[in-house]
């Protein structure tokens, strides 16, 4: 029997000489120490020996236990580490290859042109508001003074949900809105940015879908004259120091008198060119002084308050700024177009 267990021992140090990986090392162990093992094969003969010989065999069958335990945690231990090599190896950086760059994004054209604008008025007192891009037929337009049937809704084709809302054809009704919350209590100055929605053909000067500005101030005592002072802070500041600004009678069924207003062309300072069509001016935004029904439907009495209006659109105002020819490229995402902008 004592040979027995010196032969499994010498069997099992062999055959662990030869492993090279944990899964045989497992193998191994279970065909030894398991309960099905050599040794324990052996140990279940113990019964057939004398009283006299059995602490020696039992004292031998540890010492041949224990040595082949050591054994094969040794060599777990020597294929742990070398695995663990292995992995550093193929996990390795390369530290002097070149960094792949990383790509940084930019606010889109829109977006800063908006926020330009924004900051202008900010530093003139005025609030920025936000209003609902679904909005009733109140206040897109009876709240504006324009009652259903009237004509001028169709210089507004839009986009009807049900009869009493639609998607916003301007910002205007923010106006409305705005002065529903101040109920006629106190004068206020707010610019509202947002999308807007008209049943328009897209082509280089139309899209469905477009952004305005809104202003508006309501207080004691405004006059047309403070409009014009307002927008020509806003052409200077936006445009150059060197531009001049006109202002052309116009029709808003929400403003009384309404007026267009133009910038001087930047080529031509008003002379006349191919890019002012001749004019020497161009076309900037819509404005006048609110009318007496919009300030009376906003809870304002019009013989207290008075007010001016103004409506815009960020990407003409972009287009002119940046020499954009065609509207629909702040819409198609394309970033050759985008990224020039990501600097300016
Ligand atoms: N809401 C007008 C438009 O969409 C612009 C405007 C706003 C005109 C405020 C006058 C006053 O064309």
């Amino acid at each position: 029997m004592q040979e027995e267990l010196k032969a499994i021992q010498e069997e099992a140090l062999a055959t662990l000489e030869q492993i090279n990986d944990m899964k045989e090392l497992q193998a191994l162990k279970v065909a030894y120490l398991g309960k099905k093992g050599s040794l324990t094969q052996v140990l279940r003969g113990m019964g057939k020996l004398s009283p006299e010989e059995r602490p020696v065999v039992g004292e031998i069958v540890n010492q041949v236990r224990e040595a082949i335990t050591k054994a094969i945690d040794e060599k777990s231990d020597l294929l742990e580490k070398a695995a663990l090599e292995e992995k550093l190896k193929e996990e390795s950086i390369d530290v002097t290859l070149p960094g792949r760059p990383v790509k940084v994004g930019g606010p889109h054209l829109l977006t800063k042109v908006i926020e330009e604008i924004e900051d202008l008025f900010i530093g003139m007192g005025y609030e920025v508001r936000e209003g609902p891009e679904v909005e009733t037929d109140y206040f897109n337009f009876e709240a504006l003074n324009l009652p259903k049937n009237h004509p001028a809704r169709d210089m507004q084709d839009s986009f009807y949900i049900t009869n009493e809302l639609l998607l916003r054809t301007h910002t205007s009704p923010v106006q409305a809105r705005t002065m529903r919350e101040y109920k006629g209590e106190k004068g206020f100055k707010m610019i509202c940015p947002g999308k807007v929605y008209r049943r328009d053909t897209d082509d280089a000067t139309h899209s469905h879908q477009f952004t305005q500005i809104e202003g508006l101030y309501v207080d004691k005592d405004v006059k047309m004259s403070d409009l014009k002072g307002v927008l020509n802070i806003f052409a200077k500041k936006m445009f150059g120091e060197d531009r001049n600004i006109r202002l052309r009678p116009s029709f808003f069924p929400f403003t009384e008198p309404s007026v267009e207003m133009d910038i001087s062309c930047k080529v031509c300072h008003g002379e006349g060119c191919s890019v002012c069509k001749g004019t020497g001016w161009i076309e900037i935004l819509g404005a006048g002084m609110v009318h007496p029904n919009v300030l009376e439907m906003g809870g304002y009495d019009p013989k207290v308050y008075s007010g001016f209006a103004f409506g815009m659109g960020p990407e003409r105002i972009a287009m002119l700024k940046y020499g954009v020819s065609d509207i629909r490229q702040f819409y198609l995402n394309d970033n050759r177009f985008l990224k020039q902008f990501h600097q300016a």
